[in-house]
């Protein structure tokens, strides 16, 4: 069964709430436009604007997803959200391990799965975050990091349908900086991924599984970058914030 793309929008630390509820509304707007054609869409705003962007966006199929969750059920966590909140605002995803919670926030691979396992367990799509540094790639690690993040990250999760799990691959090196990954470059990686999801999973898991790739995706790049083989969208930071470039991207999904 072929796979239909996904574009993600990332919003980061942006955007109020009535901006979300604009941005909301006008993005109705574009996938009404978009009839017939076959790709999702999912938009990933901070926790605090989640429930209103659930409302603005009812009765579409925009996906609502959160920018991260923790594991426990719930209990004495000051300023955590966990996977049960999350579906009570309204979301159906998560993202998990992004590089930016790596990095700054101490996110490892093993936080990375027990929020995967959680979001699993309440039913919730995990949006799982793996990618090189500029440090890593330039000495060739490239393919080891990706692979412990992966092997590790994934562990033991139940997954048993390929749609339940997203993969992103996000080279730290091209967010935010306007060096996106060639095709070439995204394509040899999210070749690796989907053979080790083949190990980690089981080969027709691995092969309905969408691996989206992120790092300064933008419109004039999409359709050279959604052209790979094991390309299956995008995770868009900057350019799903206006809602003429978010559209773009997905128009040319
Ligand atoms: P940019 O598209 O701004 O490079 O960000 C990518 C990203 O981090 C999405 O999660």
């Amino acid at each position: 069964m072929p796979r239909i793309p996904l574009i993600a929008g990332n919003w980061k630390m942006f955007k109020t709430i009535p901006e979300t509820v604009d941005f909301c509304l006008r993005l109705k707007d574009e996938i009404t436009a978009l009839q017939g054609k076959k790709v999702d869409v999912a938009v990933a705003p901070p926790f605090n604007s989640l429930a209103a962007a659930a409302q603005a966006l009812r009765g579409t199929q925009v996906f609502l997803a959160a920018q991260d969750v923790f594991w426990a059920e719930s209990g004495a966590y000051t300023g955590e959200v966990a996977p049960r909140m999350l579906k009570d605002a309204g979301c159906c995803m998560a993202i998990v391990g992004h590089s930016e919670r790596r990095q700054y926030f101490h996110e490892t691979d093993e936080s990375v799965n027990r929020k995967a396992a959680a979001l699993l367990k309440e039913g919730l799509i995990p949006i799982v975050c793996v990618g090189e540094t500029l440090a890593e790639r330039k000495e060739k690690l490239t393919f080891r990091v990706v692979e412990r993040q992966i092997r590790d990250g994934l562990k033991g999760l139940a997954v048993n349908d390929p749609l339940q799990l997203v993969i992103a691959y996000e080279p730290v090196w091209a967010i935010g900086t306007g060096q996106t990954a060639t095709p070439q470059q995204a394509q040899e990686v999210q070749a690796f991924i989907r053979k080790l999801l083949g190990e980690v999973f089981s080969p027709p898991i691995a092969r309905g599984m969408r691996i989206l790739y992120g790092g300064s995706v933008k419109p004039d790049n999409t359709a050279e970058l959604m052209a790979m083989e094991d390309v299956d969208g995008a995770l868009v930071g900057g350019a799903s914030l206006e809602i003429k470039s978010f559209g773009q991207i997905i128009q040319r999904a």
